[in-house]
Parts: C-alpha cells; structure tokens; sequence
C-alpha cells in the first residue's frame, strides 16, 4: 500500500468528489452494515488510509452502558471491544464528538491495534435521539493527517448513514 501526500485543498476536493458517489451507493440501501462496509472500502481507497471502519455499541442482556463492538472495516486487523470512555473511540462515544489525535502516541490511553498508525480521527453516529449508536474510525500512517477538512466532510458522512440506517 502506498500514500500519496496530498495538500488539504487537494483532499477537500477528492471528498467533494468521492461524497457524492458514496451516497449514491448507499442511498437506495437501509442496512446499516452493508453501508459502513462500502464506505470503509471507499475512503480507504480514495485515500490509502491505513484503517477504515465503523465500531458499533452493542449492549449485552441485563448490561445499560454496553460497549463498542468491531464492525465492518477495511485493514489490518484490530480490537474488538472498546469499553465506554477507552480509547480515542471510547472517548468519541462519551462525548459524542468527533476526536481528531495528531499523534497517537500522545493521547493517553490510545488503543494500539497497528504499529504504523500515528494519528486518527473518530466521528461518533447519532441517532434520532442524539444518541451514539456507532463510531467511525479512521487511522493514518501520518502524524497531524486530520484536519477539518476531514471533520467537515466526515461528519456530513455520518449524517447521511444515520438517516439512511433508520
Ligand atoms: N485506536 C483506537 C482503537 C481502534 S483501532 O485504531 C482500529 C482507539 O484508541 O480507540
């Protein structure tokens, strides 16, 4: 796999781009999980990206808090359960915002699950009633690769999942 560097403009336009097509993928679809394993497959080979994918909450018979749960994703392999609060995606889950890490060995109890990943950013999916059902998650092997250009065109991203998962 390799990475082209691109500048923030170059990137804004390949979302402007790509986000269309994405939608138009997974407009005629409800199934949530067909839809986060199209995306993963999208923006990770738009972008070369060394991890993409979703973790969704699932919460266990008699349990209230539950815990994010591995799902569709594009890369190597990863953790499968992130406890609420852990992690760059626990966090994101707690404060239901998105978390953008410039450099992964710096942010206390970040989740290791690849040597060669060095910033991350993580946008948490609501539902209709503001609460986070998923996280998706998106790691680099680039420190400081996310900015807000990410965060805007992600976010429109998970906007679009949360509509159509209903
Ligand atoms: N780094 C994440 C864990 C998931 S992997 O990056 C795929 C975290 O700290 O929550």
């Amino acid at each position: 796999m390799y990475r082209i560097s691109v500048t923030a403009e170059d990137r804004k336009g390949i979302y402007e781009e790509l986000l269309p097509q994405i939608v138009s993928l997974i407009e005629g679809e409800n199934d949530m999980i067909a839809n986060m394993a199209n995306i993963s497959s999208a923006l990770k080979e738009a972008f070369g990206f060394l991890w993409v994918g979703f973790y969704i909450v699932r919460h266990a018979a008699g349990e209230d808090m539950g815990e994010l749960v591995l799902g569709p994703f594009q890369g190597p392999v990863a953790c499968s359960r992130i406890k609420y609060g852990k992690g760059v995606c626990g966090m994101s889950w707690s404060r239901a915002e998105t978390i953008i890490v410039d450099d992964v060995t710096l942010f206390p109890g970040h989740i290791a699950c690849s040597p060669y990943s060095r910033s991350e950013i993580v946008v948490p999916l609501l539902d209709a009633g503001g609460n986070v059902f998923a996280v998706m998650d998106i790691d680099s092997t680039e420190k400081s690769d996310f900015s807000a250009v990410d965060r805007y065109f992600l976010e429109i991203l998970a906007g679009k999942i949360c509509r159509l998962a209903k």
